[in-house]
């Protein structure tokens, strides 16, 4: 399985903060935006990653990312040079995928919760085994903002529209989709929408057509954040903070994921942990070896 991470888009409704810089490079609380939707990439197990950003971004990633090796991973990149929508990821991608499945997470989508490793163990069974394509389904209280699944008498999906303004149920897809290969063949097929892009919604309706789509519900509990507004953005980084704080864990810590997936050395923790000097996160790091060795 690889994965495909979106960083792209021009942030306009956070301006003038995203005026000079890429809005998932914005901070969460402690660590930049894209760290999020990188450790559940991680968390997944999947250590093949194609960051798609803007021509003009493109390098403030690779210079906070670098090849990914510091945390066991194989990070590559690309560039979408104009805003065609998140479904011209897979046809960008397609010589990155190959022959595989693949996973798309949008870089400014945090998602927390303690059986978030369940559901993406189910998502990858349903897209490995079984060839279906996976969305995830959280309740909210603004669905016309996002791509909201409708429900037939018996309570399976039967419709997935693109921000619709009275939409016919609370249910969110969240930015991670779990597709077989097929994907990038129904790329290559849809049209953009109105609003001029090849929609994410449209590949996943062609897969609800051929009952190809399973919905994975994320319930009480669980968190879907967004970041997209002021208000949401300082909110998701009150949010972590308050996390952070009560339980004396961290969320989105990429080197921690690597570490306990084995992916990385403790002496390269502890490498990258006093490259980051007396910070909260260095200090973290290095708190969690010292555990680990008693
Ligand atoms: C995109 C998708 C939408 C999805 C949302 C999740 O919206 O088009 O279906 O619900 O991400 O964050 P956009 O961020 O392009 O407004």
């Amino acid at each position: 399985m690889k994965a495909i991470l979106l960083a792209g888009g021009i942030g306009s409704r956070l301006f003038p903060v995203t005026l000079g810089v890429s809005k998932q490079l914005l901070p969460v609380y402690d660590k930049p935006m894209v760290y999020y939707p990188l450790s559940v990439l991680m968390e997944a197990g999947i250590r093949e990653v194609l960051l798609i950003s803007t021509p003009h971004d493109l390098d403030q990633y690779k210079r906070l990312l670098g090849d990914g090796s510091k945390w066991g991973i194989n990070l590559s990149y690309l560039k979408q040079e104009k805003p065609n929508g998140l479904a011209e990821a897979f046809i960008l991608g397609e010589s990155f995928i190959k022959n595989d499945s693949v996973c798309l997470v949008l870089g400014d989508n945090i998602f927390h919760g303690s059986n978030l490793s369940s559901h993406l163990k189910s998502a990858i069974i349903q897209t490995v085994e079984l060839q279906k394509a996976t969305v995830f389904g959280v309740k909210v209280n603004d669905p016309q903002r996002y791509g909201v699944i409708s429900f037939d008498d018996k309570g399976n999906p039967n419709e997935i529209i693109e921000k619709p303004k009275y939409p016919k149920s609370d249910y969110a897809v969240a930015g991670l989709y779990f597709y077989p290969n097929s994907v990038i063949k129904i790329a290559k097929t849809i049209k953009p929408s109105n609003r001029g892009e090849l929609e994410i919604t449209s590949i996943n309706q062609i897969y609800l057509n051929e009952k190809k789509l399973h919905l994975e519900k994320l319930g009480r509990g669980f968190t879907w954040l967004d970041t997209g507004t002021h208000e949401s953005l300082l909110e998701a980084s009150q949010f972590i903070q308050t996390i952070e704080k009560r339980q004396g864990i961290k969320v989105g810590c990429l080197e921690e994921v690597a570490y306990d997936n084995g992916w990385i050395s403790k002496k390269t923790l502890i490498i990258t942990a006093q490259s980051l000097g007396h910070t909260g996160y260095g200090e973290y790091l290095l708190n969690k070896y010292s555990e680990d060795e008693n």
